[in-house]
């Protein structure tokens, strides 16, 4: 059966980018197509600056969304990854795989070192490191599939190329995992800046439509969505990035084609209306059902602590193979 892996960082809220580039695809195909694991990865929320008792706060809510979304725990496994040793324990013989230079490629570190610095702070050497306990987070479960957004690519690529190295020297331990994407949406940008990507720790929230934002929120922000000079209702990320976007966000909220959704709109304002009430009716069952189930948290604690014990069963023994691979001595 195929194994699938993906995670979500506790960093902010999480967006509407979160959910129509990863989550909704987990809920939707992935946790009925194989042996499916999702991860709040709180170790990656350590990366950059943060306060403990928010990234506790914003990790119980990601697994609580993640539930509200549709994620089932009888069908997929759903856990914590600090609650799993196992991501650690890995992810330090990824490093003695991996080189400095190839982890100061990551167009993500560079972005983010660049930030830390601008902001008068130093660059947590965990920033760098970063992707090989993303690789860690996949290897450990002999994953085959990684549902992501297309801003994961690289680090998935990195994930391969540790993979393959470490067989080669070591002998056959891990399974080679490839990335898959959502047809439509796996880049939805800021409403404000479409040039850059709907991220949860962007600093400006006007062009960031959160999964929890109630719906006269959600539409202001569409309403108030940047565009694009001219008139013409057409599909060009380039030329009209901000149109694009928008015709993106309603495909993926109505099931239809960004390229044909062009053709029907005259306006950008009617345009515009309609993605606003898409998104609102797309949220809403999830704002609504996040609201029921953050009312009983011993039933997420639940969900959470046999989510940890199961994906303990399947990554300590590959884990275990790797520190027998890599030359260590085992235990007696
Ligand atoms: P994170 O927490 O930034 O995002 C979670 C998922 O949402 C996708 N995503 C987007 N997709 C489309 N448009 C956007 N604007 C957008 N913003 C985010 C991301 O691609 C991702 O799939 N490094 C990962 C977390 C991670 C992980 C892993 C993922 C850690 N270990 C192992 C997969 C497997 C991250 O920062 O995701």
């Amino acid at each position: 059966m195929t194994r699938i892996f993906s995670g979500v960082k506790p960093t902010g809220h999480l967006t509407l980018g979160n959910y129509l580039g990863a989550v909704r695809r987990w809920v939707e195909v992935d946790q009925h197509q194989g042996e499916a694991l999702f991860s709040v990865v709180d170790l990656h929320a350590l990366t950059v600056e943060h306060d403990p008792a928010r990234v506790r706060r914003l990790s119980r809510q990601a697994a609580t969304l993640l539930l509200a979304s549709g994620l089932d725990p009888e069908l997929c496994t759903l856990f914590v990854q600090s609650h799993v040793d196992e991501h650690a324990r890995l992810s330090y013989l990824l490093e003695c795989t991996a080189t400095d230079g190839e982890l100061r490629r990551m167009i993500q570190y560079k972005e983010k070192s660049v930030r830390a610095r601008e902001a008068g702070q130093g660059v947590r050497l965990s920033l760098l490191t970063y992707p090989v306990l993303m690789a860690a987070d996949i290897l450990a479960y002999g994953t085959d599939e990684v549902p992501v957004g297309e801003d994961q690519t690289q680090h998935v690529e990195l994930t391969r190329d540790l993979a393959l190295r470490f067989n080669q020297r070591y002998g056959h331990t891990f399974t080679v995992p490839r990335a898959t994407r959502p047809a439509v949406a796996a880049r939805v940008m800021d409403l404000q800046d479409p040039t850059s990507k709907m991220g949860k720790s962007h600093e400006n929230g006007a062009g960031i439509v959160y999964l929890l934002d109630d719906a006269d929120t959600v539409r202001r922000k569409v309403m108030r969505a940047v565009t694009d000079s001219g008139r013409e209702v057409v599909y060009d990320r380039d030329v009209k990035p901000g149109l694009a976007n928008l015709l993106d966000l309603m495909a993926a909220a109505t099931g239809g084609n960004p390229e044909e959704l062009a053709g029907v709109y005259e306006s950008y304002g009617a345009l515009k209306k309609d993605t606003a009430d898409a998104v609102v009716e797309l949220l809403r069952p999830v704002r609504e059902r996040h609201a029921e189930l953050a009312a009983d948290p011993g039933y997420v604690d639940r969900v959470l602590r046999e989510g940890a014990e199961r994906a303990r069963g399947i990554a300590r023994p590959l884990v275990d193979r790797a520190y027998r691979a890599i030359g260590l001595l085992p235990a007696a």
